[in-house]
C-alpha cells in the first residue's frame, strides 16, 4: 500500500519511527510533512493527507501531532475518511476490524516511539471484517 503520512510539529519526532515501520511492513511513504520542528497548523497537514487518501494517491493516512485529537477532528470532516485516534492496541485493531479505518492518528506527547511502533504494525496489519460492520459504516461514510 501507499501510506500517506503528515505532522505537526508536536508529531515530527515520531514521523521517522513511524515511516520507518511503515516501509519495514513492505509500504511505500508518501511524506505530506511538516519538515521541521517550527511551530505549524495541524489542520493543513491533515488536509494534505486525507486529499491523498480521497483521491485514491494513497491507500491510507497515518497523522500525528502532540495529542493526537486535532489531527482526528480535522480528518472526520472530509469526505470519505474514516479517522481513528488509537493510543494503545485494541483501538488500533478494532478501528480497523469495525471501522475500516483509513486514517490513523496519534499524539507524539502521548504515546511512547515502542508503543506507536505496535500501533502502527497492528493497524497497518489488521483486515475489516466486513459484514454487519460494513452496513453500519455505511450509513455514514462512503
Ligand atoms: C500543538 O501544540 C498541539 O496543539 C497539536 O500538536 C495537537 O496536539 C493538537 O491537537
Amino acid at each position: 500500500m501507499k501510506i500517506a503520512i503528515g505532522c505537526d510539529h508536536g508529531g515530527i519526532d515520531l514521523k521517522e519511527t513511524v515511516a520507518k515501520v511503515v516501509r519495514e511492513l513492505g509500504h511505500e511513504v508518501d511524506d505530506q510533512g511538516c519538515f521541521s520542528e517550527e511551530s505549524v497548523d495541524y489542520p493543513e497537514f491533515a488536509k494534505a493527507v486525507c486529499a491523498k487518501v480521497q483521491a485514491g494517491q494513497c491507500d491510507r493516512g497515518i497523522l500525528l501531532c502532540g495529542t493526537g485529537i486535532g489531527m482526528s477532528m480535522v480528518a472526520n470532516k472530509f469526505s470519505g475518511i474514516r479517522a481513528a485516534l488509537c493510543q494503545e492496541l485494541f483501538t488500533a485493531r478494532m478501528s480497523r476490524e469495525h471501522n475500516d479505518a483509513n486514517v490513523l492518528c496519534m499524539g507524539a506527547r502521548v504515546v511512547g516511539s515502542g508503543l506507536a511502533e505496535e500501533v502502527v504494525r497492528t493497524w497497518l496489519t489488521t483486515d475489516f471484517a466486513g459484514g454487519r460492520h460494513l452496513r453500519r459504516i455505511s450509513m455514514f461514510s462512503s
